[in-house]
C-alpha cells in the first residue's frame, strides 16, 4: 500500500465516523418528541404516588423505600434524636433555607422538615446532595444522623448537612400520613 493509499484509508475513517456522528444527532432529534409526549399528564403523575405501611417501623429505626427510582428514608426518631435537631441554632447550619423543608417557603428547621408535630417521623431523599451517593444511617457520622462514605458529608438527625462537600440537606419529598401507620410519598 503506498503512501497516498493510506492517507486515502484515513481520510475515509474519517468521512465514516463524521457521518455516523450526525446520523447519532438526527436520531436524537427524532426521539424528542416521542419523549415531549411522555410527559405525565395529571392523571399518570396521580399513579406516582406510594402508600408505604409504617405500622413495623420501631422507635430509632428506619426502613427504605423506592420511589420514582430513588431511595427514600422514612425514620422514626428516638426522643434524643429529635432533642438533638431541635436543639441546633439555624446559624450553625451550612443550608438554612428553604429549599428542602418539608413546608415550602420555611426554613430548616427541624419542625418544618418533619412530617408530625412532635417530629417523631422524618422523611428525605436518601440521596447525598454532594454527587449523589446513598448515605448510610442509623446514626452514622459526626453528627449521629447520616454520613456520605463516598467523600465525607455528615448529615445530623434531622438530615441537615453540617460538615463536608455536600451543599444542601438532603432533600425532603412530598410526604404526608393517610392514617396512623400510612404514608403517602408523592
Ligand atoms: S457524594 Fe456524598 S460526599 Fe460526595
Amino acid at each position: 500500500m503506498s503512501h497516498e493509499d493510506e492517507n486515502e484509508g484515513t481520510r475515509r475513517d474519517f468521512l465514516y465516523y463524521a457521518t455516523a456522528g450526525a446520523g447519532a444527532v438526527t436520531a436524537g432529534a427524532a426521539v424528542w418528541p416521542l419523549v415531549n409526549q411522555m410527559n405525565p399528564s395529571a392523571d399518570v403523575q396521580a399513579l406516582s404516588s406510594i402508600f408505604v405501611d409504617v405500622s413495623g417501623v420501631e422507635v430509632g429505626t428506619q426502613i427504605s423505600v423506592m420511589f420514582l427510582g430513588k431511595p427514600v428514608f422514612i425514620r422514626r426518631r428516638s426522643a434524643e434524636e429529635i432533642a438533638e435537631a431541635r436543639a441546633v441554632d439555624l446559624g450553625e447550619l451550612i443550608d438554612a433555607g428553604s429549599e428542602n423543608a418539608n413546608k415550602p417557603g420555611t426554613d430548616a428547621s427541624d419542625e418544618n422538615r418533619t412530617l408530625d408535630e412532635a417530629g417523631e417521623w422524618l422523611v428525605m431523599m436518601g440521596v447525598c446532595t454532594h454527587l449523589g451517593c446513598v448515605p448510610l444511617g442509623d446514626g452514622a457520622g459526626e453528627f449521629n444522623g447520616w454520613f456520605c462514605p463516598c467523600h465525607g458529608s455528615h448529615y445530623d438527625t434531622a438530615g441537615r448537612i453540617r460538615k463536608g462537600p455536600a451543599p444542601l440537606n438532603l432533600p425532603v419529598p412530598v410526604a404526608e400520613f393517610t392514617d396512623a401507620t400510612t404514608i403517602k410519598l408523592g
